[in-house]
């Protein structure tokens, strides 16, 4: 099937997702500008997430997008924990304000693992399936030119001791989206050649 692109040419889907997974590129939020992601949007980005395969489709997933007050309280939290962790030479004074206030502009979704009760399945299977979710929400924002950005630092982690998980529940980072500044490079990235990933056995 044919698609229209926004300059008019004509892409195949595989071409369209060609381009889609190689122009996906992790995007920090302090490049995200104030910018709401509209809520129909955010909830078919996460529907995609739960698109991924999963072994005997235990579907080991849970996503909770933290709204209101949490922008803030994540930058003081993050603030407190560096203070605490850091030495003064890795976090110094010049840097609180910039991480007080990363957070502002980003929609936050906690990545949760949420182990089958029923079904036994290793837990390196089931992260493996999680991370294919993140995967399909991260192209589903590039897709529309959302900026993503998976954050899986101790820190990240240790705020979402907060969101009460249960005993079968583990955070497995926070999963940050804005609308990038237009004006902001994008962020370049490579990788090594293919010749080096890839060889061919046949006997
Ligand atoms: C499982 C996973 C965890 C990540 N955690 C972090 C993180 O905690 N901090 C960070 O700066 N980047 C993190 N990243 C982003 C990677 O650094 C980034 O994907 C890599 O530099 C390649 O850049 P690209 O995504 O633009 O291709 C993570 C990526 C993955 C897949």
């Amino acid at each position: 099937m044919k698609t229209l692109t926004n300059d008019i040419s004509i892409k195949t889907e595989h071409e369209t997702l060609s381009s889609i997974i190689r122009s996906r590129r992790t995007i920090y939020a302090n490049a995200y500008i104030n910018k709401q992601i509209p809520k129909e949007l955010l909830i078919e980005i996460i529907t995609n997430a739960t698109w991924a395969p999963t072994h005997k489709r235990t579907e080991p997933w849970r996503f909770i997008v933290l709204e209101g007050k949490h922008q803030e309280k994540l930058g003081e939290f993050m603030l407190g924990y560096y203070k605490e962790y850091l030495s003064e030479e890795n976090f110094p004074v010049s840097q609180y304000e910039h991480t007080l206030n990363y957070p502002k502009n980003a929609t936050l979704v906690a990545v949760i693992l949420q182990r089958s009760k029923r079904i036994k399945i290793p837990e390196w299977e089931e992260i493996a399936a999680i991370s294919c979710a993140v995967q399909n929400m991260w192209l589903s924002c590039t897709a529309n030119e959302i900026g993503g950005y998976w954050d899986t630092s101790e820190a990240a982690i240790s705020y979402t001791k907060h969101l009460d998980l249960l005993e079968n529940e583990r955070c497995l980072g926070l999963f940050y989206m804005g609308y990038p500044d237009p004006l902001s490079e994008k962020p370049k990235s490579k990788r090594k050649p293919i010749h080096t990933k890839i060889s061919i056995h046949s006997i």
